[in-house]
This record gives structure tokens, C-alpha cells and sequence, in this order.
């Protein structure tokens, strides 16, 4: 499959969860979109592209377990949690609740977006090695009535963990708490059906799992939710017009749309190209070659465990074909690079609250020659940055 993609054959390439990887064949269908868009900007931007927007949210929202009227693309799953953040109007003593798995740059904008408001950003630390029933449990005791919000990821980061958020959406809703999933990692990466899930807030990446080109990610708002949204960019679609005014065809309609389509002159190449990535992981059986990922993600963690001495991060139920690997005390930015530069592989090493862990994630042109380098490299590596 490596033929598919245009990753350095020099390279061990076991980063897939960072940035994703696209397809040469949807690379080119976004190019020959540009060139498209290029012959005339006006025609494609100006008056076709709400309707060439609708059909590529169609195909992702089937793909998702939606309507198309609850999707809105947006770049990418920081932008989703920023936009749903900003939608929800918080009084002081109000609390948002999250886990301390959290990626940064998400926890740093609800800190911000509570101080503003002077609300509270309230994240539970999580015992690893990880128990989804402890941790639903946990989660589940720290709503009060003053938790206004649950955010959670459905995979998070650097642990790269499925959390069970079917469960903990069910009890937030029936407390009247607003639901925001960041599911960077998800789409993809497990089965979603997002209607069923019944999230408020749901964004995502198409850019990781699914293969799109870079910068192709959505928000999916609960429909009696949309009329309350926020735009970060005000633009045309808040300006008064009528159905048939000739503005519709870049802003299109419905609240979605209005408020966060048209943000001012932008390329909407990855977003129309989300269809070929669909079509490109059925072409390749994607379904089933996941679960072979899966196992041998699984199977490399457990091996290099085994040799660390160290307990595996959580049981497999929670685990995908991303899989973060506990490591002894080392200096991780050391092993990462060591890896890259002495065996050219390509694989995060960092820190999740002072502990070092490696994460493996494996995709369509994965191999299992990919995977054994690491056992190979990791603990000699690791020995030398103690
Ligand atoms: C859980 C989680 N949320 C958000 C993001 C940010 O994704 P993006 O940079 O595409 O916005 C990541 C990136 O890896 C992530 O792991």
C-alpha cells in the first residue's frame, strides 16, 4: 500500500495519528479541484461552491451517522472545540468538566474561554494503567449542578485512549449538562454514528483516519443547538438577505451554513475532497485492515511492555490501531529523536503528566517489518536516555 501514499521510503513511518497521511489519488483530485477553482475563481467560489459543499457534507455525514444539516466543515478539531466553546455563554461559577487527557491546545482554549467568563475549568486526573469502568465512574461523581459542560475526547492524545463517552453523554444529558466531544482521532478510527451518540457538540478530523488532505475537519451541532452558534469570523452569512438572493450560492442556508461556511475567501479544496478519502478507504477495505492494525499496534505495545518490565497503558478494549506505549524513566525527547536520526523512524515520544510514553499508530501502509524495527531500536534507545 505505500505505493498509494507519498511518505519517504526512507522512512519507518509510525506517526499516522499526528497529521494523517493522504492518498496520492485524492492528493490529485484536490489538485485538479484547484485547478478548477483557478480557471474561474468566481464561477467555483462565488457561485458554485455551496453546492459542491453540500454534496461533500452529504458523503461525510453518511459516512458519520448524520444529516448533512448538522455538519459544517471547518479546518480542523481545534477549530471545532474554539467554535463550540465560544457558542456556549457561561456565568461565573459555572464549571466545565474535562479529564486531565486532554490535548493542550483544547485545555488552554476552555481556560480561556472560562476566565473570560468566569467560569472554571475543572479537568479529573485519570489513574493509568486505564479502567473504563473506574474512569465512567469517576467522571460521572464530579458532575455537580454547577458543571455546565462535559468536554471530553473520544480518542485522546498522547495516550490514545477510546473513552466511554456513549455512556458518560447519556448521564450528562439527562442532568441538563451540554455535551462537546472532541473527536479529533475518531472518525475513522472506530465506527461513529453520531445521531445515536447524541452529543451537542462533535468535532473531528478528516485529515487523520480518513485520509483527507490536510485541513479537512467538521462540527457537528445538535439541530436544537445550531440557532445558538457563534461564528469566530463574522462574515456574509450574517448579513440580511433573502432565499433567492444570489449570495445564497456561497453562504447557502440554514444556520450552519449562514454562520460558518463563507469566512471570507479560503481554499475549500480538502473539504470537497472528503469524498474521494471515503471512497479510497472502501476501495481498501479500510474496515478490515484496521482490525489488522489494530492487532499488531496492540501486539508491538505488548511485546515492548514486556521487555520494559511495564504494565500496558489499558486493556484492549480501549485501544484502536493507536497505542501509546508506557516507556521507564528516560528522556523522551532524546529517544525521539535518536530514533529518527539513527534508524529513521518516525514515531512521538513525549510526556502525560512526567511519564515518557512512545505512540504507535499503524495504518493502510503499515507493515509489520514497520512495527519490528521499533522493538528492535526502542529499548536500546530508551537504555541510552536514562
Ligand atoms: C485529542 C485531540 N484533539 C485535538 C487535536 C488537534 O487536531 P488539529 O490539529 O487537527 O486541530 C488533536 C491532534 O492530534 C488531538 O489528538
Amino acid at each position: 500500500m505505500r505505493q498509494h501514499f507519498l511518505i519517504d521510503p526512507e522512512l519507518t513511518f509510525l506517526n499516522h495519528g499526528s497529521f494523517g497521511a493522504c492518498p496520492i489519488e485524492v492528493l490529485n483530485h484536490q489538485r485538479a479541484l484547484q485547478d478548477e477553482m483557478e480557471k474561474n475563481p468566481c464561477e467555483f467560489l462565488g457561485r458554485r461552491s455551496a453546492l459542491l459543499l453540500s454534496a461533500a457534507r452529504a458523503a461525510l455525514a453518511d459516512f458519520l451517522g448524520t444529516r448533512a444539516s448538522n455538519l459544517i466543515f471547518v479546518e480542523n478539531a481545534t477549530t471545532g472545540v474554539n467554535i463550540a466553546a465560544h457558542s456556549i455563554a457561561l456565568s461565573p461559577g459555572d464549571e466545565v468538566l474535562a479529564c486531565d487527557l486532554e490535548y493542550g491546545a483544547c485545555d488552554a482554549a476552555w481556560d480561556i474561554f472560562c476566565q473570560r467568563q468566569g467560569a472554571t475549568y475543572r479537568r479529573i486526573p485519570v489513574r493509568l494503567p486505564f479502567d473504563a469502568h473506574a474512569f465512567a465512574a469517576d467522571m460521572k461523581n464530579a458532575m455537580t449542578t454547577k458543571t455546565r459542560v462535559l468536554f471530553l475526547s473520544h480518542v485522546t492524545s498522547s495516550t490514545a485512549l477510546i473513552l466511554p463517552i456513549e455512556e458518560l453523554i447519556g448521564v450528562a444529558r439527562e442532568r441538563g449538562i451540554i455535551v462537546v466531544i472532541d473527536g479529533a482521532h475518531a472518525p475513522a478510527f472506530l465506527e461513529l454514528d453520531l445521531d445515536a451518540l447524541g452529543a451537542h457538540f462533535y468535532t473531528g478530523n478528516c485529515h487523520k483516519w480518513m485520509c483527507a488532505p490536510k485541513g479537512a475537519g467538521f462540527l457537528y451541532v445538535a439541530p436544537d443547538l445550531q440557532d445558538t452558534l457563534a461564528a469566530p469570523v463574522i462574515s456574509w452569512g450574517y448579513v440580511a438577505q433573502g432565499d433567492d438572493s444570489p449570495r445564497r450560492l456561497y453562504t447557502g442556508t440554514g444556520a450552519l451554513e449562514e454562520r460558518l461556511q463563507w469566512l471570507g475567501t479560503r481554499d475549500p479544496s480538502a473539504f470537497l475532497s472528503v469524498p474521494r478519502a471515503i471512497d479510497f478507504l472502501a476501495a481498501h477495505d479500510w474496515r478490515k485492515k484496521r482490525e489488522d492494525c489494530r492487532a499488531l499496534a496492540l501486539e508491538t505495545a505488548l511485546i515492548l511492555c514486556g521487555r520494559f518490565g511495564i504494565a500496558p497503558i489499558a486493556q484492549a478494549s480501549a485501544l484502536g490501531p493507536m497505542v501509546a506505549i508506557p516507556l521507564p524513566p528516560c528522556d523522551a525527547e532524546r529517544v525521539r529523536a535518536a530514533l529518527f536520526e539513527r534508524h529513521r523512524i518516525e514515531i512521538p515520544v513525549g510526556l502525560h503528566n512526567h511519564r515518557p510514553f512512545a505512540r504507535i499508530s499503524l495504518h493502510l501502509y503499515s507493515t509489520r517489518a514497520d512495527a519490528m524495527r521499533l522493538v528492535t531500536a526502542l529499548p536500546d534507545e530508551v537504555a541510552r536516555a536514562s
